[in-house]
């Protein structure tokens, strides 16, 4: 039997030698070479998850679009790009990033409950595969600007099923209470809308319930009753062909047990067959989490060991201004000494925090850890996703550097920013320049 995995789906980031790696390179190297806090990403995990994910659905035809934002690093898209990977965005901002990555915009969809006009314009005039609307004003106002352009917007009808995700409330989107889709009530009347729409081609239905998603009874619900509003559609007559099932597959952080791939792929292929027989349908997919979530961690090292009343502080050099997860969501994420202790010390209760001025600067509190030093170098797990995307340069902190790992090599994907880029898009008031 091999060791139990450090982090569950990447198998790149182990210890070798009494030192955590990522693939080949040792990550002490990396914190030497870069600095700390520094993102580091296994190459290898992500194109594994992605492949797992293509191969699950090889048989039919389908679209797996990657969900930038959950790591829209350049070098992270141009790698899911070259193994054919699309992209699901929801601002113009990610689009150029899609296409800046050599993703083309015929492999884009655009999601998002609030795109303006500028950024409808732009998605059309990138030749977008698909727009996914989510309200009656947006589906208006895109057949104004295809009008204008002389385009035509593919679009699919972002429905919203009522349903509780069981996740996170903060990263559910599938109750009627969410600002998300279409409930399923007004569905029929906006595809019937839609069908008649200058400048629209009306080609799909879309759905999304939401994030880090660890059990398949929601999907199942909510997979139903979109797949059953389809059914309903063609029969009146409606062009439909694709089935966009969003993202949502949950991760491992700590000791969830998410659906498998396998057990979701079958469930698509029961709904399908069972509701749709034999009608053609293209289906896809725009998982995030899934494809980077295990496949980076967040390095940063000990600043200072602090004996409270009645809890131990590790001070270390990255802050929620890094990683906002555990801030925001109470999310827990593994920790651990990138060398692990040689002696046998018992784990004492630890509360590792950050420099940021707020009680909730903390990425865990309590941990039972083996007693950490000043210097020492810790890993934070499955940081791969939603970490670097929402770091934020809070007390005026430079946004940790990002690394991509591939074998034996590693390179910097994203610098992290110089005080004088920090500072230099304030503009000093004119009655206050000068002197
Ligand atoms: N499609 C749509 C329309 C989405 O809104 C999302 C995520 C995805 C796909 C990708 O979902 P995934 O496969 O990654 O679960 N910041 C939060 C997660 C927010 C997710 C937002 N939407 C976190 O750190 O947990």
């Amino acid at each position: 039997m091999s060791a139990p995995l450090l982090q569950a789906d990447a198998p790149e980031i182990a210890y070798r030698e009494g030192e955590l790696h990522v693939e080949a390179v040792v990550v002490s190297r990396i914190a030497a070479a870069v600095g700390t806090p520094v993102y580091i990403y296994s190459a290898g995990a992500i194109e594994r998850q992605y492949r797992r994910f293509a191969a699950a659905f090889a048989d039919r035809p389908a679209r797996l679009c990657y969900s930038v934002k959950a790591n829209s690093n350049l070098s992270i898209i141009a790698t899911l790009g070259r193994l054919g990977a699309g992209a699901d965005v929801v601002s113009e901002g990610e689009f150029r990033r899609a296409l800046a990555a050599g993703i083309p915009g015929d492999r884009i969809v655009f999601s998002g409950v609030g795109k303006t006009e500028t950024e409808l314009a732009f998605a059309l005039e990138h030749d977008v595969y698909q727009v996914n609307v989510e309200s009656r004003g947006e589906l208006e106002l895109l057949s104004a600007v295809a009008r204008r352009l002389k385009r035509v917007a593919p679009v699919a009808i972002r429905v919203n099923p009522d349903v509780d995700a069981r996740t996170h409330h903060k990263i559910a989107t599938g109750k009627k209470e969410n600002k998300f889709g279409i409930d399923l009530a007004h569905a029929p009347d906006i595809f019937a809308e839609a069908a008649t729409l200058p400048g629209i081609a009306l080609k799909g239905v879309a759905v999304h319930i939401g994030s880090q998603l660890t059990a398949m009874g929601p999907f199942e619900i909510a997979f139903r009753r979109v797949v059953e509003l389809f059914r309903g559609l063609v029969a009146r007559g409606l062009p439909l062909q694709r089935l966009d099932f969003g993202g949502g597959i949950g991760i491992r952080y700590r000791d969830e047990t998410p659906p498998s791939l396998d057990d979701y792929a079958v469930l698509i292929r029961h709904l399908t067959e069972q509701l749709l027989d034999g009608l053609e349908v293209e289906l896809a997919f725009e998982p995030g989490r899934f494809i980077v979530g295990n496949a980076g961690v967040l390095a940063t090292r000990v600043l200072y060991v602090k004996e409270g009343v009645t809890r131990r502080f590790v001070v270390v050099d990255a802050a929620m201004n890094d990683l906002l997860r555990p801030a925001l969501y109470d999310a827990w994420h593994e920790i651990v000494p990138t060398k692990p202790h040689g002696r046998a010390e018992p784990p004492v209760k630890q509360s590792i925090v950050g420099p940021v001025c707020e009680t909730g600067d903390a990425f865990a509190l309590d941990r039972a850890l083996p007693p950490l030093a000043p210097g020492e170098l810790l890993a934070i797990l499955s940081a791969g996703a939603y970490g670097a995307v929402m770091s934020s340069s809070y007390n005026t902190r430079p946004p940790a550097a990002e690394v991509l790992v591939r074998g034996g090599d590693f390179a910097v994907v994203r610098e992290r920013p110089s005080y004088e880029a920090l500072l230099g898009l304030d503009r000093m008031a004119p009655w206050l320049a000068g002197r």
